[in-house]
């Protein structure tokens, strides 16, 4: 028989301590981000709340702030953003990176300002351009108070160690789910959400987790095996394949060509320096846009997801002007407001240093 007054946690209680101790946590300790509304604040309105976390996929809190800054300022309201011109949305966007989500941003804000408001539940924003499953359970949760499940790469990591889990990613992906679906609690998902990426980022780090100042701390099951950073852990990466491509500088009367990618594919939609295809053939032997007498300025490279490409910068000293490609003669001193992805920025600067 059970000794009276010995306390025995069940697993459910442990979910519920975890998440209470998270709760109080984030209470005394939330991080004042623009986007966000502290505890115990009116909920953040869902453009708001929408328009942040489809920035903040792939790309840190840092480099997004002075973005999002930009678009409330350029569109304040859904309806405004849907009204944009496709080229200024582009633009803004330029050097975020990623940039089928600044179309699908469009897209979104479209059909949102069509329906006249953002739906309020999970599955209503799964449907939406450009909402996956991770966006969709955030903004249900954050904006609008619903009880989802919000699993991005810090949550990823702070249950995985949590639960111990061994399996490496991404094939632990159901089992973290269904682990992070046990610790969310029924009201405050929202709260508990940005809770848990708060711990990861500050707290629950990827290297040196500092674990003496975790509020999970009696409750984590690698605090206790004595090795959390061992977890996640993960299938080994495949190399990325290398690419190659040429990008053309041609320059008259203080302006340079710029051309305008085609609407689907990499970049699109996006100006750019006309280039040899290099995203659809990326051995760099592409033609030229015109005859004319070039001279490389050296290359550029750039990390895309799937590959890594070597750009080489070809300058034009002079050559045949009427079979120019389409696009428009942009003044180089004012080639920072252009918007050129980071690739052809890059590409720029470097003509800048070289011509
Ligand atoms: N990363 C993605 N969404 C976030 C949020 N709402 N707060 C902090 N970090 C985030």
């Amino acid at each position: 028989m059970q000794a009276s007054g010995e306390t025995v946690s069940a697993p459910d209680q442990i979910d519920k301590d975890a998440s209470a101790a998270l709760l109080r946590w984030y209470d005394a300790h939330a991080r004042r981000l623009p986007w966000r509304r502290l505890p115990g604040e009116a909920r953040q309105e869902p453009y708001r709340v929408w328009l942040s976390e489809i920035m903040l996929q792939q790309t840190t809190v840092a480099a997004v702030g002075p973005y999002y800054a930009k678009f409330l300022g350029l569109w304040p309201t859904v309806e405004a953003l849907a009204a944009a011109d496709d080229g200024d949305v582009m633009a803004a966007w330029a050097g975020l990176g990623y940039y089928a989500r600044a179309r699908n941003l469009l897209a979104c804000a479209r059909a949102v300002a069509e329906a006249g408001a953002f739906p309020d539940s999970e599955a209503g924003l799964r449907a939406l351009p450009g909402v996956g499953d991770y966006t969709a359970a955030a903004v249900a949760a954050i904006a609008f108070g619903q009880r989802a499940v919000v699993v991005d790469a810090n949550v990823e990591r702070v249950v995985a160690r949590l639960f111990a889990i061994e399996t490496p990613l991404p094939a632990a992906r159901p089992q973290i789910r269904a682990a992070t679906d046990r610790i969310t609690p029924e009201d405050r998902a929202g709260d508990f959400a940005q809770a848990m990426m708060d711990l990861g980022a500050t707290v629950c780090t990827v290297k040196a987790p500092r674990c003496l100042l975790c509020p999970l701390r009696s409750v984590c099951a690698a605090q206790a095996q004595g090795e959390p950073e061992r977890l996640p852990a993960k299938a080994a990466k495949k190399a990325k394949p290398a690419r190659k491509g040429r990008a053309f500088w041609i320059e008259r009367d203080g302006q340079v060509l710029l051309v305008r990618r085609p609407g689907k594919g990499m970049l699109g939609g996006m100006r750019a320096l006309p280039d040899d295809g290099w995203a659809a053939r990326g051995d760099g032997a592409g033609a030229p846009p015109l005859e004319a007498d070039w001279r490389s300025a050296g290359a550029v490279r750039h990390g895309f997801t799937h590959f890594d490409l070597e750009l080489q910068l070809m300058l034009c000293l002079g050559g045949d002007w009427a079979s120019l490609p389409v696009g428009e003669w942009w003044p180089i001193e004012d080639i920072e407001a252009a918007g050129l992805p980071t690739v052809f920025a890059k590409a720029a600067r470097l003509a800048l240093a070289e011509r």
